[in-house]
Order: structure tokens, then sequence, then C-alpha cells
């Protein structure tokens, strides 16, 4: 498998060098030039949703799916008349990597309500605001992804709507942070029920059985794009897939667990509250798994 070598710190768009260069409302603007109104709602009452898109040699990784889910967000929220069509996406990704082509990159956007005066429901308002950046990434590498990762439970105390992907993410920065002072590098969410949700950036998968089994797609989680590339890989390879309630003391009772999202692609996690998962290495239905999604993920581009 021909993957890049990382030349700087894994899954880091702050490492990398700032990104020149910013599609802002209508056109390109210089990135030290792009600007939020003070009185943006997105700002200001986290009404704005956003997409986080890998962008392989210029190719965006299932940017459909990335569209649709920003378009059903936005709708929920009231703001999908902002959403760029799929081929506006398309000319704005090749007009900022035209610029600044990485080879392996993430497209941050985000759509917010627009600015009006600060009130909960204002009396007239400025149209949606559109803005979107490419950022430098360093995706894992197989190296990392035969160490796997940590990650810690943490008690779910978002909002009850995470289907949608909104940018109210102070929960999911606070479990971050749990976790890194724990030193595992994922946080995952835990009901108060004591079923689990999700992680705090990434979607969770347990293997038993040689069956790959994910929490169901309702409220209580975002649909990740990940998740549709892991599902179609399972197919391929012949692997069984459920949707299927986990709970906590499931976690320590599996053989297998991994996460799969746009920036860890698919990562095992080897411990889990600082038990072994299983012998506490990557187990093979996940590594096979991790294995065909890094070629598929470096193929679209032909490395
Ligand atoms: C809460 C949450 N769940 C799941 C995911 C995985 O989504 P995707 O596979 O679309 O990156 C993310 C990605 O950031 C996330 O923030």
């Amino acid at each position: 498998m021909e993957v890049p070598a990382s030349s700087y710190t894994k899954g880091s768009m702050e490492a990398a060098a700032s990104p020149r260069w910013a599609w802002c409302g209508e056109g390109i603007v210089a990135f030290s030039e792009a600007r939020v109104p003070i009185e943006d709602r997105g700002l200001q009452f986290g009404e704005s949703v956003y997409e986080v898109i890998a962008v392989v040699g210029g190719e965006p990784f299932r940017l459909p799916d990335h569209v649709d889910r920003m378009i059903s967000g936005a709708r929920a929220v009231g703001i999908d008349s902002g959403v760029p069509d799929l081929s506006k996406w398309k000319t704005i990704i090749a007009q900022l990597y035209r610029r600044e082509p990485h080879r392996a990159a993430v497209l941050y956007a985000q759509l917010t309500g627009g600015t009006a005066p600060r009130r909960h429901l204002p009396p007239q308002r400025h149209p949606p605001f559109f803005f979107a950046y490419l950022c430098q990434y360093a995706f894992p590498v197989p190296a990392e992804i035969a160490r796997g990762i940590a990650a810690v439970t943490v008690p779910d105390n978002r909002w009850q709507h995470r289907d949608i992907k909104t940018t109210m993410l102070l929960p999911a920065v606070l479990a971050k942070k749990a976790a890194a002072s724990a030193g595992a590098e994922e946080a995952i969410f835990v009901g108060q029920d004591g079923y689990v949700n999700e992680g705090a950036s990434s979607t969770v998968f347990a293997v038993r059985d040689r069956v790959v089994m994910t929490p169901p797609v309702t409220q209580r989680v975002l649909p990740g794009v990940s998740t549709k590339a892991v599902h179609a890989l399972c197919e391929q390879l012949g692997i069984q897939t459920a949707y299927c309630p986990l709970t906590l003391s499931d976690l320590h009772h599996l053989d297998e667990l991994f996460i799969a999202s746009t920036t860890s692609l698919l990562m095992p996690v080897v411990r889990i509250d600082g038990n072994p998962i299983g012998s506490g290495t990557p187990g093979s239905v996940t590594l096979q798994l991790a294995y065909h999604f890094q070629r598929h993920f470096w193929g679209q581009a032909g490395p």
C-alpha cells in the first residue's frame, strides 16, 4: 500500500502551514483577510452547520454525502438556502486547490445563519453565510494504525440532536480535553441510559464474532460519511454488519473496537478506560478493514 509519509504531526491541521486562501461568501479572499462579522448568528447563537471533507490530490472524498448531510442539517436549522449546490462545491474546492495544491488536505466548510441584530428572533437578517478553506492534513499512516489508540468514556452531555452537524462543539472539546488528560486520543460519549453513542469526533464500531456493529443512526448520533465507506467495504469483503445498541459494559467484552471519521479514517481502539480491548492490539477484522480503507481512500487520487 502506498501512503504518503507524514512530514508533520499526526492528524493535525494546526501543525501544517496556515492556509493562504479562503472561500468567503461569494469568492476567494486571502485567508488573513477572511472575516466573520461579530453579529454573525453562528458565532452568537451556534446557528450554524459545518463539514470537514478529506481532499486527496484535489479530489474530495465522498463529496455528495457531505453535501447531502449539510443540506439536511441546514434545513433543520432553517438556513438551507445558503448551501451551495454540488457543482458549486466542486468549483470552490477546485479554486482553493489550484492555489494550494496539497497532496493531502481537509476542506473545512461552514454555513452560518448570517448577520442580524442580536435577537433570538431577529426582525430581519442577512442571507446565510458560507465559508470554506483547505488545510494541509496528515492522515494516519499504517504504522499509526498498527499501534491503534486509547479511548476513554465520558457522559454524553450534548443536546438531543446529534444527527445535525452543528458547530455547538463545546462538549466535544471538553471530552477531547478529558481524553488527552487521561493519555487517550478519543473520548466516547455514553448516554445516561448506559448506551454508547459515538466518539467526540468519530463513529464507534465494535467487532464481536467477526460481526461489525455500530449504534443505530438516530438523533443520538451523527450519520458518519466514513460509516458508509466502512459498510461498503464490509459488503465487498463479506464481513457482516449490524446496527445495534451497545452498552458501556459491552465495550469491555468485545473482540475488537475501532472508530471511523474523515480525519482518523479507520483507527483501531486498543484500550478503553485503561483496559485492553481483546489482546490489547488491533484485531484482525479491524486491520483488514483499515488496510482496505486506506487503499480505497488513497486510491481516489491514484497515489
Ligand atoms: C460527533 C461525530 N460523530 C461522528 C463523526 C464521523 O463523521 P464523518 O465520518 O462524516 O467524519 C464525526 C466527525 O467529525 C463527529 O464529529
